[in-house]
C-alpha cells in the first residue's frame, strides 16, 4: 500500500466578529484546495460567534482557544500557512503591538517570526478603521510580510443586504 502524501496544514484563526458565523465556507474552500485545517479561535469568538461543533465535525479536530498544559502534546502540527478570518480591530491591534495573551495572538506573533505565510481578512467597521492605531497596526503588520484582503466593514448596504465576505481571497493571498 502506498503511503498517502501528507497535506499542508492551515491554521484558521477566528476572531469575534459577526461574520465568523460563516467560517465554514472558508474551511470547505481550503479543504477543496487540499489543505488540512485546524481552527484556533479567540476566547470571545468561542462565546457563540460560530458553531464550534460544526467546525470540529468539518475539520475532524478540536477547536483550540486555550493554551495546552506543558504536559499535553501539541494538538496541531506546525502550520504551513495561517489565515486570520475574520480579523477584528482588537486582535489586529494587539498582534501588531506584540501582545500574546490569547492562544490566537501568541500563534500569530510566533507565525510571523517563523516566516509562515499569513493572510488576513479584516472585518472592521469604518469608524474603528479610522482610528490611527489601526492604520499603524496595518502598516506594521504589512511591513512584517503579512498579506491583507480588502477592507470589509460588516455593515449592511443601503438596500439592507450585506456585501459578500471574500473568504476565498484569504487562500488566494497565501
Ligand atoms: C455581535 C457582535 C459583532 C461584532 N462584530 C465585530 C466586527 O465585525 N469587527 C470587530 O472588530 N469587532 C466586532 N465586535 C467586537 C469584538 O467582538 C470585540 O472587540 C472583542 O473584544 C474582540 O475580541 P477578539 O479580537 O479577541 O476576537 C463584535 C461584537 C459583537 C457582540
Amino acid at each position: 500500500m502506498t503511503e498517502q502524501a501528507q497535506k499542508p496544514f492551515l491554521y484558521v484563526v477566528v476572531c469575534a466578529a459577526g461574520i465568523a458565523a460563516d467560517v465554514g465556507r472558508l474551511i470547505s474552500a481550503a479543504q477543496e484546495r487540499h489543505w488540512d485545517v485546524g481552527v484556533i479561535a479567540t476566547p470571545v469568538a468561542m462565546g457563540g460567534f460560530f458553531d464550534t461543533a460544526a467546525v470540529e465535525a468539518r475539520t475532524g479536530r478540536p477547536v483550540r482557544s486555550a493554551w495546552r498544559t506543558p504536559a499535553d502534546p501539541r494538538p496541531f502540527p506546525p502550520p504551513d500557512a495561517v489565515v486570520v478570518a475574520p480579523a477584528t480591530f482588537n486582535t489586529v491591534n494587539k498582534w501588531a503591538a506584540g501582545i500574546a495573551d490569547t492562544l490566537a495572538l501568541g500563534t500569530l506573533c510566533e507565525a510571523a517570526g517563523l516566516d509562515v505565510p499569513i493572510a488576513v481578512l479584516p472585518c472592521v467597521a469604518g469608524a474603528l478603521a479610522a482610528h490611527p492605531a489601526y492604520r499603524d497596526s496595518l502598516e506594521r503588520l504589512r511591513g512584517m510580510g503579512v498579506r491583507f484582503g480588502d477592507a470589509y466593514t460588516g455593515e449592511d448596504r443601503p438596500d439592507g443586504g450585506r456585501p459578500d465576505f471574500a473568504w476565498e481571497r484569504a487562500l488566494d493571498l497565501l
